[in-house]
């Protein structure tokens, strides 16, 4: 990946978990089980090639209308960080959340708070868990603080800094595996000028080899801002 633009902030909606189970003739929760474990390998294939945060799109707001069963399941995802800590704070990844913590099982969010406890120090990658995220649910709670703080003044910076993403840059790159070509409520602030990049590869299979090839691509954009070419 020499001599490319590598995107300071990437993001991924992990999409079609799963697809990608039943395809296996496995239950869905197979297919989160191997999802989730995909986060550790493409975090640090992101950290080598010099991506400074990754968030990945692990349980939306919507996600809570599935069944009570995958729900469950999904919610004790997290725990692994219980035993895989170590190796993040080893590999320098910085472990954050995004999203709400006061809807999810107390185990899960002491999980997310003693991992970031614990990285806090890490400078290699920031790895940001988008957790019972939504981009309406986040921007809603931040307005709230604005009217509780009676902030009067409000300038762009105000307003991203009531997100949860507050200290991470807005995002260059947003990757969709699973074949759907929508946003499903991610980031969508935080993405108001990154480069859309959508796959069809379900996210248990994406690999080394589909990350390099959103790079390329990233790398063929044009990035106006809103302005013209010289
Ligand atoms: C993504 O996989 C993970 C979550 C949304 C929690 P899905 O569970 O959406 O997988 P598909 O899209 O049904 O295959
Ligand atoms: C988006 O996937 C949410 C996550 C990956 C966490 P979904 O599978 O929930 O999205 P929709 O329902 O297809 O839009
Ligand atoms: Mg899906």
């Amino acid at each position: 990946m020499e001599n490319m633009k590598i995107p300071a902030h990437l993001a991924i909606i992990l999409d079609g978990n799963g697809r990608w189970a039943k395809k296996r003739n496995r239950e869905r929760s197979y297919g989160h089980k191997v999802g989730f474990e995909n986060i550790y390998k493409i975090a640090l294939l992101s950290r080598d090639a010099g991506v400074k945060v990754l968030s990945v799109y692990c349980f939306s707001t919507e996600n809570w209308s599935r069944p009570k069963g995958e729900v469950d399941y999904l919610m004790s995802l997290p725990l692994v960080f219980k035993k895989d800590i170590n190796s993040y704070v080893k590999e320098d990844i910085k472990v954050i959340h995004s999203g709400r913590l006061d809807r999810i099982p107390k185990t899960t969010k002491d999980i997310f708070e003693e991992s970031e406890e614990k990285t806090k120090d890490c400078k290699g990658l920031i790895l940001n868990i988008c957790f019972d995220y939504g981009s309406l649910d986040e921007l809603k709670r931040g307005i709230e603080k604005i009217i509780e703080n009676k902030v009067e003044d409000i300038k762009d910076d105000t307003i991203f800094s009531y997100l949860d993403t507050k200290n991470l840059p807005p995002v260059d790159l947003l990757i969709r595996c699973g074949g759907e070509r929508r946003l499903s409520n991610f980031l969508l602030l935080q993405s108001a000028y990154a480069e859309l990049y959508f796959i069809d590869v379900l996210w248990p299979d994406f690999s080394k080899e589909d990350l390099h090839e959103a790079f390329i691509e990233y790398n063929k954009r044009d990035r106006r801002y809103g302005g013209i070419k010289e």
